[in-house]
């Protein structure tokens, strides 16, 4: 139906037709007009068409969310009176009004919903005379965030480039000091016992340190250089114990105990054992280092979730983490150990985020901290599915 002509024809008919005609033409423009606002109102560019006096006459739905104002609240009003114009977009479109020009693409920001667009304002006219105009936005605030992450991004790829390069030069004299200290302590045994014993704790110090510096270097290195995984399917409650074992000696000597509540017949993850080791082991580490009273208590919980991959918990009775302290922990070289460097979980997150993990942290301080390893399976247990054939129910595998 084409609108000024038909109606144009429909007026002067009018007379001449019948109720039931009437009625049919008018369920047709209606179901015509509910289109149009359908169409405007689903569009994700933000309009507002104003008149020749600038009175705002239809607003769609995205221009409402975008101004953060309810269209009744504009409509009849003067465009330039509206309180969601900001002086930006205010001076904007008073220009254009003013020097009767158009605008394309022209970036503004509205405070009010705190967020960029690209503006285009364009006269509305037909064959004979302009009628008003036509506003637009388009919302490319998130376009300029990942721009913005982007650029961060590539900087900080160059940065770590460029650490890595120079945590490298460290690492080879801290090897060779290392020999050569290991040489010097071999020579002295020449000399006489008292003035050995006093080289050799001096021997022993720079040692200590020189153990600290490397492991620091290779934790870096760990963190920034990219990960060479070769998965495998790992019984979880396996990859558990074994890291346990590795640090049995140290639990009892700080006298923690360690308590299991592991789910039998878990499906295998997919996981490199070496690396998952790692991240378990600076986990616990890290839940070992929170305790500081003498009943203290680790426990492994390992769970098959309700999507089909597997939780290990790690639940600990320490200090736990206060609120503000949360979004800090995974930053590189936070730390509140006398002795941490701050890229335990640095590395953590490295090596669950390549192995396809996710990881969920709860705390109260005070009362404990659990951390949540959620590790994918490739065969989800199969869900049995039933169909009917011909009144009997089959079952096959999803
Ligand atoms: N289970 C936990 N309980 C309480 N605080 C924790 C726990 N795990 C981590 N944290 C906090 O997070 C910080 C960062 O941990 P992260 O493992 O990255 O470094 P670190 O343990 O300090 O040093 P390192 O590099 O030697 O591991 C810790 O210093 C500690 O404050
Ligand atoms: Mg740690």
């Amino acid at each position: 139906m084409e609108y000024p002509g038909f109606i144009q024809k429909v007026f002067e008919k009018l007379d001449k037709l019948d109720q039931d005609k009437i009625k049919d033409i008018i369920r047709k423009l209606s179901a015509e007009k509910e289109l149009y606002k359908l169409v405007f109102d689903s569009m994700i560019e933000g309009v507002i068409v104003t008149d020749w006096e600038r009175k705002v006459i239809l607003v769609n739905r995205a221009m409402e969310q975008f101004i953060s104002v309810p269209r009744g609240k504009i409509v009849n009003t003067n465009i330039l009176e509206c309180k969601f114009i900001d002086k930006e977009l205010e001076s904007v479109i008073e220009d254009a009004y003013k020097n009767k020009e158009k605008i394309l693409d022209r970036e503004i920001h509205i405070s009010r919903s705190d967020k960029t667009f690209l503006l285009t304002m364009l006269p509305l006219k037909d064959e004979r005379e302009e009628m008003g105009h036509i506003i637009i936005l388009v919302d490319i605030t998130e376009k300029k965030q990942k721009e913005l992450q982007l650029r961060r991004a590539e900087s900080l790829a160059a940065l770590t480039t460029l650490s890595a390069g120079v945590a490298h030069e460290i690492k080879n004299p801290l090897t060779s000091i290392d020999i050569h200290i290991q040489l010097l302590k071999r020579e002295i045994s020449k000399f006489n016992e008292k003035d050995v014993e006093n080289i050799k704790k001096m021997i022993n110090i720079v040692k200590e340190e020189i153990d600290r510096l490397n492991s620091i270097v290779q934790d870096f290195l760990f963190a920034v250089r990219p990960m060479s995984v070769s998965l495998s399917k790992e019984n979880v409650n396996n990859l558990v114990s074994e890291t346990i074992d590795f640090l049995k000696y140290e639990l009892e000597k700080s006298n923690i105990k360690i308590k299991y509540e592991l789910e039998e017949n878990l499906p295998p993850v997919i996981v490199d054992p070496k690396y998952f080791h790692q991240a378990l082991l600076n986990i616990i580490k890290n839940a070992m280092q929170s305790i500081h009273h003498d009943h203290g208590e680790i426990t492994i919980k390992t769970e098959e979730d309700i999507s089909g991959d597997v939780l290990i918990h790690v639940i600990d009775n320490g200090e736990g983490i206060p609120d503000n302290m949360m979004p800090k922990i995974f930053e590189p070289y936070f730390t509140t150990r006398k002795s941490g460097t701050g890229l335990g979980l640095v590395i953590v997150y490295k090596i669950v985020k390549e192995l396809g993990g996710d990881i969920k942290i709860k705390s109260k301080v005070g009362e404990g901290t659990t951390f949540t390893l959620k590790m994918p399976v490739l065969e989800k247990k199969k869900k049995l599915l039933t169909y009917e054939v011909k009144n009997e129910t089959k079952v096959v595998d999803s």
